[in-house]
């Protein structure tokens, strides 16, 4: 008896648990901070029994537990970003931005394929039961789906793009949802949402153009009997985005688009030595401009106000940077710990932190958010603007606007941090309601992933919204037969008016004559 009830316990819990799946991951971008949430979600999933083959040009992806890497090589498409000045890649506008990624994109699709282990895997190699791809510039893998039939997850290390929505027939009306490449947050004015709507209607359209370019070089590598590859995209199973209501804005989204912000944080570790015995018992303040804007960049007339004026604050500071990229010009005060790696979630954790300067990327400010952590913004390219604008507007951050700043403003502004409780006390509020879920985020993302799998790709999630066209969607052919009823009938009202007036005037006439 025993014995039955413990099988057909076993049973039950064998029905909710997805079967130790075959996962196939190809992530051909040599973006690190891209795969600092992708390498969350893979890692967990190995953890939990199924098996990870993950293409990617990263090396640090070897590092990650379970994963089984498929190295492919990848020219760094990045380079010359890399190298601009944290002024230029200020400067550059929203739609060079939009340009750079379209553009600089265009043959990427034809890199991706180049390399042998993608050519496997299209000629059916291994059975996979899932493929996880990314949505940012590589639709051309969702041929994938189609050669090897299986379910597609589709994941954005940012918040949604617009061409993220429209896949998967999420609500994504300009009036209210700040759009990614729009920098306007919530609470639009008129000429915000003009240009929210413009720029929406804009980089969907440039997206569509996109995939067309890449249709074609997907059906090189596919075969010309690939379906559309909009079909291929609309019909992903699962669309994963890191954003959170309680840090971005409340929006709707359909059934099987989840929102996993902070799906990449761990629990922080207690600060290592060297980082705990710079601040002894002090407060401190914490610098990062993220892996792809560095300090070294700043002017130096510019640091050295920023260095300045920290050290008359004479709080320490931990300053994430390459030391021996720093001109020997400067002047670097004691209090300043300059080092280029460091255990970041650690230190913003730490209780000892005053406020962190950042460049507001999302993962960092993600952190910074977990942790309550007020920051003060130098946002230099991309999502980061409205990363800040976002954080400014929740009253947790202040904008330093770098290029014109004096030394006084820069005072002013770290003063203002420190002396007004305001910013830390909306920074603890919001890392309250951050984390106030009923799951954790990677335990969230990984029941969808399973779900999927469970039920062979859950069509069932899907929103009826994918089978429209965008005229159906927006009810204008509705539209149109409403308005031709209405024009007729007025017609016909006219011509009855008309005759009417014509009878009546025509008699009236002839009355008089007679
Ligand atoms: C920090 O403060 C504690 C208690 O106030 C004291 O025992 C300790 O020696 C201090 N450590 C340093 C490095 O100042
Ligand atoms: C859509 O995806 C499901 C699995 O999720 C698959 O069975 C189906 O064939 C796909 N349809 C198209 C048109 O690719």
């Amino acid at each position: 008896m025993k014995t039955f009830i413990t099988l057909s316990f076993l049973v039950i819990l064998g029905l909710h648990k997805a079967e130790n799946a075959k996962i196939l991951a190809v992530l051909p971008l040599p973006t690190v901070s891209h795969f600092v949430m992708f390498s969350s979600l893979l890692e967990e999933l190995a953890s939990r029994g199924h098996e990870v083959d993950v293409i990617t040009p990263l090396k640090n992806a070897q590092e990650v537990p379970g994963l089984n890497v498929i190295p492919i090589q990848m020219p760094d498409i990045y380079k010359k970003f890399k190298h601009f000045k944290l002024e230029t890649l200020r400067g550059l506008s929203a739609t060079s931005f939009v340009k750079m990624i379209f553009v600089d994109h265009l043959n990427l699709c034809e890199i991706c394929f180049a390399p042998d282990a993608m050519k496997k895997i299209r000629d059916g190699g291994p059975k996979y039961d899932l493929i996880i791809l990314e949505i940012f510039v590589t639709d051309c893998l969702f041929g994938f789906a189609h050669a090897l039939q299986a379910p597609v997850i589709s994941v954005t290390t940012s918040i949604d793009l617009p061409w993220g929505s429209s896949r998967m027939g999420n609500p994504d009306n300009p009036s209210y949802i700040a759009n990614y490449f729009a920098n306007v947050v919530p609470k639009m004015t008129l000429l915000e949402r003009l240009h929210n709507m413009i720029t929406l209607v804009q980089t969907k359209m440039t997206h569509w153009w996109f995939l067309q370019q890449q249709e074609k070089e997907a059906k090189k590598f596919f075969g010309e009997d690939l379906p559309p590859l909009n079909k291929l995209v609309a019909n992903s199973s699962l669309f994963l985005i890191n954003s959170h209501f309680s840090s971005n804005q409340a929006r709707p989204t359909v059934k099987n688009v989840i929102e996993i912000a902070g799906v990449h944080i761990k629990e922080p570790k207690t600060l290592e030595k060297v980082y705990s015995d710079f601040i002894g018992n002090s407060s401190f303040i914490y610098f990062s401009l993220g892996s792809w804007t560095s300090s070294e960049t700043i002017p130096i007339h510019k640091l050295q106000s920023i260095f300045d004026v920290l050290k008359e604050l004479k709080f320490k500071v931990i300053w994430k940077s390459d030391k021996k990229k720093l001109s020997n010009e400067l002047i670097i005060p004691k209090n300043i710990f300059i080092t280029e790696w460091v255990p970041q979630l650690d230190i913003l954790c730490h209780p000892n932190i005053l406020f962190f300067i950042t460049h507001n990327g999302l993962m960092s400010t993600q952190e910074a958010i977990h942790c309550g952590v007020p920051m003060i913004s130098i946002p230099a390219f991309s999502d980061q603007f409205i990363n800040a604008k976002t954080m400014v507007q929740k009253g947790v951050a202040l904008e330093l606007k770098i290029e014109t700043a004096t030394k006084q403003d820069i005072h002013h502004i770290l003063q203002e941090m420190i002396e007004n409780r305001k910013y830390k006390e909306n920074a603890m509020k919001l890392s309250q309601q951050f984390k106030d879920r009923p799951q954790k985020p990677l335990d969230e993302a990984i029941y969808w992933v399973e779900y999927v799998l469970r039920h062979k790709g859950a069509p069932q999630l899907k929103s009826d919204s994918i089978y429209l066209e965008w005229y159906q969607y927006h009810l204008l052919d509705v539209l149109f037969i409403i308005l031709s009823f209405i024009v007729i009938f007025l017609g016909i009202l006219y011509i009855i008016i008309r005759r009417c007036i014509h009878l009546l005037f025509g008699r009236t006439h002839k009355q008089k004559l007679l």
